[in-house]
């Protein structure tokens, strides 16, 4: 029998769900190890959990950011951090030795989601993995429920450290551990489509590119690639995944 109070919890729950404007994001670690998400708010937004904590291997954090946030979430992984001060280290994806990025980026190498979730201008969320500036961990970013707009898995699932060319990997304790990006590690105008090259015409992806192209097709891989990186959507919740299942 239902009864008016299951009823009144049931319109409670619909009115809680329909007026939530902002947008979850769900973070899960299918590594085999701990990964320290760091995050950034883009300047004018908020920053989620003071820009980092730790997410043990099969854990999920969620997220819960407002209406047309913009950031962006990259992993930090072979961290150590002093659990009274938060103050140490990571190997890759280092914000000044802080648990709590709150207002600092990764240092890369280092897989960077970032995402646009509406403008003023429109109420699509824009996101990416982003390769540009290299590789640390595999990411990728899903929408979940009532999705519009081109939907798609924007991705770098591979293992791009296994496949690293050698003048471009990051190695601690004899071990790759991140591949930067050519711009990275070579720093050139042509590399970082900088000076001549801050034109998508002159700027074309070098081998390089190429091989970080091939190896995760669904990521954004140097400055002026085309869009089959970027994907539009409207979902109110999305799951980002470390190393996501191949
Ligand atoms: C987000 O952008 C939409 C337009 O796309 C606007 O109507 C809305 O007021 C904005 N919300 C916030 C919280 O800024």
């Amino acid at each position: 029998m239902t009864t008016s109070f299951q009823i009144s919890f049931f319109l409670f729950c619909l009115i809680s769900i329909a007026s939530t404007d902002g947008t979850q994001l769900i973070l899960v670690n299918n590594c085999k190890e701990t990964i320290w998400p760091g995050l950034l708010g883009t300047a004018g937004h908020a920053t989620p959990n003071a820009g980092g904590f730790d997410l043990q291997s099969g854990e999920e954090q969620i997220l819960e950011v407002s209406e047309n946030w913009s950031g962006r979430i990259w992993p930090r992984q072979g961290c150590c951090f002093d659990v009274q001060t938060g103050k140490g280290a990571c190997q890759t994806g280092d914000c000044l030795g802080l648990l709590r990025c709150a207002g600092l980026s990764g240092i890369p190498p280092a897989t960077v989601v970032e995402m646009t979730l509406g403008t003023p201008q429109s109420p699509l969320h824009y996101y990416d993995v982003s390769l540009v500036d290299g590789f640390n961990v595999p990411v990728s970013m899903r929408p979940i429920g009532d999705e519009a707009g081109s939907c798609g898995i924007a991705a770098c699932e591979a293992d791009l450290n296994a496949c690293c060319p050698a003048a471009l990997a990051e190695r601690k304790e004899g071990k790759v551990v991140g591949c930067k990006s050519a711009c990275l590690a070579l720093n050139t105008d042509r590399y970082c489509c900088r000076g001549e090259f801050s034109d998508p015409n002159r700027c074309k992806p070098t081998v390089f590119g190429l091989v970080f192209k091939a190896v995760c097709p669904r990521a954004y891989s140097y400055a002026f690639d085309e869009a089959t990186g970027l994907k539009n959507c409207r979902a109110s919740r999305y799951v980002i995944t470390f190393c996501p299942p191949n």
